[in-house]
């Protein structure tokens, strides 16, 4: 046995064993003929007392950080004591040690604050994944995934593995390809989801499946975007949207309270994506705070503000408690809406005052009256900041939703210890693409529209107006999951088909084995998918999914450690006809 003990392991109600360790040298402190060593491993520290005979072979044969040894010893108390750490009590008084195996100085220090850079702490991938607060993030995805599993478990949902060669499944991302060997110049393509397997699964009826599955999609990165990312997807049969809403919201808090001792009071709030896009000026609202977008296009037009008269949208917010911010203040918050990122011309500012009076970078063209109904409108109160955005509606608005976000974060309104769930329900069916000039599915193609509006999908004036039974699930503002009620009925999956613009040849080719297996008895069904990353790094009150990814790749999709993606010789590019 290598080890009687781990290093995190030891207590007081130990002392006078006789243990042997393993692990990692973490630090060595000498104190004139005597040496501490802190031993390090997965479960915690351990100090270890060499006396004045193995200090004196140390001196001999130096330890370094990060060598692995092996020490016998005898637990004792500690005389002065450390309540940081459990192990604190006790040290391990060696009788004896080995060097296991040797280390190079590490590129940088292991500890909680590492002096080691981004780039440089992926390359060394393996040595980061020692320190303990990287350690924390993978045990707490750990935790999420059997939190996760024992839910789905105990409501008879099976898990089932698919395959990761396949043909392309649309969801809106480019796909990564494989070269075939065997079949030279044709690609396999990784899947962006398991989507349509789990649809056949529902066909096979295998009626609750779920999966904790990579999925891969070739698109611009973020900090909750990752190249290979992992779902928990599911999918059930005969249900309604409203038993997928309740299952689902029953998985997440059951991943809560186990994971985190939390429980929601009430029942997830719902709002429709119209209400979301007016509200909030966009489908992901972080409701964790108020301040809600408010149109003024009818108070503003007509007294000669250009700016106000030309633009499609006229929108504010009222941030509370901010009226006695300085010009310095005001002047970075208009620089801010100038970059490029937002992209707005400038920003219009309405003080009101303790004492209620008002004043705005726009006195010359609105009067009191006038700007008390702006400030009514915004829903201002004494001692507020309206800030005002004009402009090109969807610009407009998706810059006054990133400056709300902004607002929120400034004024502290954004606390991720605070858990606001959130259900935006009715998306639209089709979402139109400008540069392509043609509809594209706002979720997947393999959405269900609402049962009544089915006919409108053969009349393409209507497209616009089409919802869908899909929702998304949206916790502190990201998008957590996302789902839908499935076609299932092959009449309607080709009206789709065809109203994406593909010819029925088309639609055959690349989706004829789901067309012919709804004519082999398909239920009614429907699912949703779970971002496992990000809801890992909600829990963890991180903004980026990359800390808890055991081995994730930078922004530029590169793993830095293997250097991947990466060339490849003549040989195989001969074999695979490229
Ligand atoms: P969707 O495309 O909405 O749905 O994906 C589901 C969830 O996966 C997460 N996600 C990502 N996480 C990290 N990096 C990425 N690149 C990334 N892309 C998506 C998000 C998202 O909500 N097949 C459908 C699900 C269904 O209809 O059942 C699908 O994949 O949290």
């Amino acid at each position: 046995m290598y080890r009687t003990h781990t290093c995190g392991e030891l207590r007081l109600a130990d002392a006078q064993r006789t243990v042997t360790l393993a692990g990692w040298v973490k630090t060595i402190r000498k104190f004139g003929s005597i040496t501490f060593i802190d031993l390090r491993d997965r479960y915690g520290v351990t100090q270890l007392y060499f006396n004045e005979t193995l200090t004196a072979d140390l001196d001999a044969n130096p330890l370094g950080r990060e060598f692995v040894i092996q020490v016998n010893g005898k637990v004792t108390e500690r005389s002065s004591k450390n309540n940081v750490i459990p192990t604190g009590e006790v040290e391990v008084e060696v009788t004896d040690y080995l060097i296991l195996n040797k280390s190079e100085i590490p590129p940088f220090t292991i500890e909680d604050n590492t002096d080691g850079g981004d780039e440089l702490r992926m390359k060394y991938r393996f040595l980061d994944l020692r320190r303990e607060p990287v350690r924390k993030n993978l045990e707490l995805r750990y935790k999420i995934s059997r939190a996760a599993r024992n839910f789905l478990d105990g409501q008879q949902f099976m898990e089932v593995e698919t395959p990761m060669l396949i043909k392309s499944t649309p969801e809106g991302a480019r796909d990564f390809v494989v070269p075939s060997r065997m079949h030279e110049g044709q690609f396999y393509a990784l899947p962006q989801s398991p989507q349509l397997f789990k649809q056949l699964l529902m066909v096979a009826g295998y009626d609750k499946y779920y999966q904790i599955v990579k999925c891969f999609r070739d698109e611009d990165l973020r900090a909750d975007r990752q190249p290979e990312f992992t779902q928990i997807d599911c999918e059930m049969s005969f249900v309604s949207q409203e038993d997928i809403l309740n299952t689902f919201e029953g998985m997440t808090r059951f991943i809560f309270k186990d994971v985190k001792g939390l429980e929601f009071e009430h029942d997830f709030p719902r709002m429709s994506y119209d209400e979301a896009m007016q509200t909030y000026g966009n489908d992901k609202p972080d409701i964790r705070f108020e301040m809600k977008l408010k149109e003024l296009n009818g108070l503003v037009k007509g007294n000669g503000f250009a700016v106000f008269d030309t633009a499609e949208l006229v929108v504010g917010i009222a941030a509370a408690g901010c009226s006695e911010y300085t010009r310095k203040q005001t002047d970075e918050l208009t620089e801010w809406v100038k970059r490029p990122q937002i992209g707005m011309k400038g920003l219009v500012f309405i003080k009101v005052n303790a004492d209620g009076s008002l004043k705005s970078t726009v006195d010359k063209f609105y009067n009191e009256d006038q700007l008390k109904q702006m400030a009514a409108a915004c829903d201002a109160k004494a001692g507020d900041l309206i800030l005002i955005l004009a402009g090109e509606k969807n610009l407009t608005r998706k810059a006054i939703s990133e400056l709300r976000l902004e607002m929120g974060q400034r004024l502290g309104l954004r606390n991720p210890e605070v858990f606001k769930p959130l259900w935006v329900l009715d998306f639209p069916l089709f979402d139109y693409d400008e540069a392509e000039d043609r509809y594209i599915a706002m979720h997947h193609p393999f959405t269900s529209p609402k049962p009544e509006q089915v006919e409108w999908m053969h009349d393409r004036s209507k497209y616009a107006d089409i919802k869908a039974n899909a929702y998304d699930l949206v916790i502190n503002g990201t998008e957590i999951g996302g789902g839908s009620i499935r076609i299932f009925n092959k009449k309607i999956q080709e009206s789709m088909f065809a109203a994406l613009g593909m010819s029925p040849e088309e639609a055959n080719e690349k989706f004829g084995f789901l067309l012919s297996a709804f004519e082999y008895g398909t239920p009614p069904h429907g699912g949703i998918a779970l971002g496992f990353d990000r809801l890992c790094s909600l829990l963890g009150g991180s903004d980026s999914i990359r800390d808890f990814i055991a081995f994730p790749k930078n922004n530029a999709g590169r793993d830095m450690m293997l250097n991947a993606p990466g060339m490849i010789d003549e040989k195989q590019r001969k074999e695979l006809g490229i």
